[in-house]
């Protein structure tokens, strides 16, 4: 299986570093293209096994699998370019907001389409990614999980929970760095140097994650276990009710779900 990664920015870096890393595509079978040559370099210098070139049709002339990551406006111009073989290649999108009937529109015909959207998490091979297809097989959505299982957590979704699932995971980590800023903020106040609160606090977070990913419980299960009825952190929770953050964090999301 050969891919071609289409932009070579925050999204196409972080995916071609991320399948470089793993295993399920040699290095070689990677093509990377980008309109300026400075992001190909920083990648060809920590991979220089992958290929690299400003030729997007040069990228694409090989590979089964396409995958775009240019800024929403630079699809349809790339499609033109690229004039892709619906028969034998598969595209794929990293794009936010762009459904497949338009893509089919731009494209002039059917073929086989998945929607990705990583977070940015997907550098640390930590990314929560959402996957929908478009008249793919259950192997081409299998290969695709299990690709994007290498770089985090990868799940398969309707189209039409795309744009409410983006505002969970893409925007959503952005909101989980506000609450590691805020409580730094609060440490630091406290007499706990920032560095120091960093570490502390990005490990809780994590520490929080990994209980529910590996236990499968839900919340509040695991926020029971650490309120002793008059204790500090029932305290706390209250307080975080009073100024009502649950409220924020529902009103954030429901903002951030844009279809
Ligand atoms: N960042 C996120 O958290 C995130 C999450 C999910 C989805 N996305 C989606 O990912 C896409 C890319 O976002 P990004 O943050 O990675 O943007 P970005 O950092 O600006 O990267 C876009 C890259 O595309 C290159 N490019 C521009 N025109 C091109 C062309 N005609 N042919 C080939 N390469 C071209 C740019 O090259 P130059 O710099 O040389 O111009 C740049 O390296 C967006 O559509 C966005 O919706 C982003």
């Amino acid at each position: 299986m050969k891919i071609a990664i289409i932009g070579a920015g925050n999204m196409g870096g972080a995916i071609a570093r991320g399948l470089a890393r793993g295993k399920k595509i040699s290095s070689s079978h990677i093509f990377v293209s980008n309109r300026g040559n400075a992001k190909l370099e920083a990648l060809k210098a920590e991979f220089p096994e992958l290929n690299m070139t400003t030729n997007n049709k040069e990228a694409t002339w090989m590979a089964d699998v396409v995958l775009l990551a240019v800024k929403p406006w630079l699809v349809e111009g790339v499609l033109k370019e690229l004039d892709l073989d619906a028969e034998r290649q598969i595209l794929v999108s990293v794009v936010a907001g762009i459904p497949f009937t338009q893509y089919v529109e731009w494209l002039g015909k059917e073929m086989t389409i998945f929607r990705v959207i990583p977070n940015t998490a997907i550098s640390q091979l930590e990314s929560m990614t959402l996957i929908a297809s478009y008249r793919a097989s259950a192997e081409q959505e299998c290969w695709m999980l299990d690709i994007f299982n290498e770089m985090g957590l990868a799940m398969l979704i309707p189209e039409s929970q795309m744009a409410a699932t983006t505002a969970l995971t893409s925007c959503g980590i952005a909101y989980v760095l506000k609450y590691i800023q805020a409580a730094m903020q609060a440490g630091i106040e406290l007499g706990v140097y920032p560095k120091d609160a960093q570490r502390m606090v990005a490990q809780s977070v994590k520490g929080a994650a990994s209980l529910i990913l590996n236990n499968d419980t839900h919340p509040s299960v695991e926020i029971d276990k650490v309120t002793t009825p008059g204790g500090i952190t029932i305290r706390g929770i209250n307080e975080l009710d009073h100024e009502g953050f649950s409220s924020a964090i529902i009103k954030a999301m429901k903002v951030s779900c844009v279809k």
